[in-house]
């Protein structure tokens, strides 16, 4: 959430233009920019809303040989122009962007800036402030009194600060916060996230937690609020830009749910051999075969694809499985067992919540693994171990393809513990076949996406709410394909264990409600049936979602053929396609949903 864009050395007004645009999938209510043109010339400009907002209040005239912008997702004060970033100090001399949340803000503001006048309601202004204070208290140039600021400073931030009285600098600083630092010819980039500003260079140096620095044209010093300096070589970024371009299609959203059978063979070419064995760092294997129970934490749609990991390690790996919600779970840590091994699953792998149990759990020192969509990101340094789930740049803000690779890993992880241990079950789970099943499947299933247009214009369009049920696997199903449902169409949907609807929550059902129904599980499918009629016999109109060996005729969506454990990888594809339909046939902003943002960096 909030997105950063930072340019010395180049015209910076439209490379931090299209690199905010490019951040748009992080969620913002309001966007900012402040241009130096290095000739005594400087513009502030900020507008609540989109970006286009912003650039229509810019004109021709106003650019910069430096530059900062900002997208902006309220947290402290609403979303208006005063509280845009970028801010400044009271005399006008520093112009900061953050993203991050400042903890002790309000006491700072108390101790150290009594009579300083104040234009927003922010915490990022309270650091400004005070860079500017120490700066005229102690007469010291913009680096020195930044750096003396951030020592007194608590809490989670990127910051970009420009010092108008040496404006050719950007001077940086990272707790916490996602920050990249992009190296051009004759200029340097500053961006939350490197995909922002391909097109300006594919060479980066990833900054850690407790970095500062000072950025000109040519030149990069990194050093620690100490004023140690620290070596950061930059890499080379093996990202194609076009994967994070929308192409022919109207929303990121309908390409990402296209681009999952391509996700799945790019998984099983990577992790598994022509010998159907996994090729999973043998490390990471033995330390999970070691354990006594996987503990799986995340937030939103990672935490449901946790939950179908459950079922896939406690089958293939024989080890129980307990699945949290980060934020609850970093503050009320239960009784561990003896043998702990701690998963992470983070598409972004930046969630604050997730973070929060993450640094208990290392205080703990206990093992640790990050699957994570994003290399070098924050989970994945900070955990003993990463896995990549390999499923390119996703920017809408529903997740989707990063769902399904993350299934796809945890049973490519649970098959290499379960062959670890010697389970002959997990060496006969042919996941190569399997994987190829899913992706054949999922081809088939968005193929027939025109189908899942027409199931949502007679079902959605004018409902109010919705339920999904299911039973066994399919229960995390449901409730995944609920929160895709709310957070695209608005449309207020609920997951139940199919049996437990009629333990009250079937009062609402009425007339016309839309129930879709899951139907995988060997197990329960005939009660399931059961639990449909229940619905139906009650004016609910059932759409039925059914795995081929347990489809009847009138079924919506039947689901090809794989094993009952990845099942999930095929029956979220019409549940992603509905919500997609459901919200564009509103005519709303699929790949940003109000109130939403991709990377959730507090907590
Ligand atoms: C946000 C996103 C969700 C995502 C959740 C966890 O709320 O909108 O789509 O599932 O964060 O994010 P993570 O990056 O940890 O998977």
């Amino acid at each position: 959430m909030c997105g950063i864009v930072g340019v010395v050395g180049k015209p910076a007004k439209d490379i931090i233009l299209s690199g905010l645009t490019n951040l748009e999938y992080r969620g913002y209510d309001s966007a900012g920019i402040y241009l130096n043109d290095l000739n005594g010339h400087e513009y502030l400009t900020k507008a609540v809303g989109r970006i286009s907002n912003l650039k229509e209040k810019l004109t021709p005239d106003e650019e910069g040989l430096v530059g900062i912008g900002h997208t902006r997702w309220a947290t402290h004060g609403k979303p208006t122009v005063d509280n845009a970033h970028p801010h400044f100090d009271e005399t006008k001399r520093f112009y900061l962007v953050h993203n991050g949340v400042i903890e002790n803000y309000a006491e700072l503001k108390e101790k150290y800036l009594q009579g300083v006048k104040f234009h927003s309601d922010t915490d990022t202004e309270v650091v400004v402030q005070l860079i500017g204070k120490i700066a005229r208290d102690k007469n010291l140039d913009g680096f020195s009194a930044f750096k003396e600021a951030l020592k007194l400073v608590k809490g989670s931030y990127a910051f970009l600060l420009v010092d108008n009285t040496e404006p050719d600098h950007v001077f940086i600083a990272k707790n916490k916060s996602p920050m990249m630092l992009g190296i051009g010819d004759g200029f340097n980039i500053i961006a939350s996230d490197a995909i922002s500003v391909l097109d300006q260079t594919k060479t980066f140096v990833d900054l850690q937690d407790g970095d500062v620095g000072d950025i000109t044209k040519d030149s990069y010093v990194i050093e620690t609020i100490d004023g140690k300096k620290v070596d950061r070589e930059p890499h080379v970024l093996n990202i194609d830009p076009n994967a994070a371009s929308k192409g022919t299609y109207e929303f990121y959203m309908l390409k990402e749910i296209d681009e999952q059978p391509g996700v799945m063979r790019h998984i099983s070419q990577d992790y598994l051999d022509d010998n159907n064995s996994t090729k999973v760092d043998p490390k990471i294997a033995a330390a999970v075969a070691e354990s006594d129970r996987i503990y799986i934490l995340a937030a939103g749609t990672s935490y449901r694809a946790g939950l179908v990991g459950k079922h896939l390690f406690e089958k293939y790996a024989d080890i129980p499985v307990e699945v949290g919600l980060a934020s609850e779970f970093g503050y009320h840590f239960p009784k561990l067992s003896k043998k702990p091994f701690f998963i992470f699953l983070t598409q972004s792998g930046e969630t604050a919540d997730s973070r929060v149990v993450l640094k208990q759990v290392n205080e703990r020192h206990l093992p640790s693994l990050t699957m994570t969509n994003v290399e070098g990101s924050t989970l994945s340094r900070e955990a003993t171990y990463t896995m990549l789930l390999k499923a390119g740049p996703e920017i809408a803000v529903a997740s989707t393809k990063a769902y399904t690779a993350q299934i796809a890993v945890q049973a490519v992880l649970a098959k290499a513990v379960g062959e670890k241990k010697n389970i002959q079950i997990a060496k006969d789970f042919d996941l190569k076949h399997q994987l190829a099943l899913a992706a054949v499947g999922m081809q088939q299933l968005v193929d027939g996406k025109e189908k899942i247009d027409e199931l949502a214009k007679k079902y959605l369009a004018n409902t109010r709410n919705a339920f999904y049920i299911g039973r066994g696997i399919d229960y995390a199903v449901a409730l995944e394909g609920a929160l895709k449902l709310k957070e695209v169409s608005y449309i207020q949907t609920e997951g139940f264990a199919a049996a437990e609807l009629k333990h009250g929550t079937i009062a609402l059902i009425e007339k016309g409600t839309p129930v879709i129904a899951l139907i995988n599980d060997p197990a329960t499918a005939d009660l399931t049936r059961g639990n449909i009629r229940e619905v139906e016999s009650r004016g609910a109109n059932v759409m039925v979602f059914a795995a081929k060996e347990f489809a009847q005729v009138g079924d919506d969506v039947v689901l090809p053929e794989i094993d009952y454990y990845l099942s999930p990888l095929l029956t979220i594809v019409p549940a992603q396609l509905l919500a997609y339909y459901a919200s564009k046939n509103k005519g709303l902003d699929v790949d940003k949903p109000r109130n939403l943002a991709k990377s959730v960096t507090v907590e």
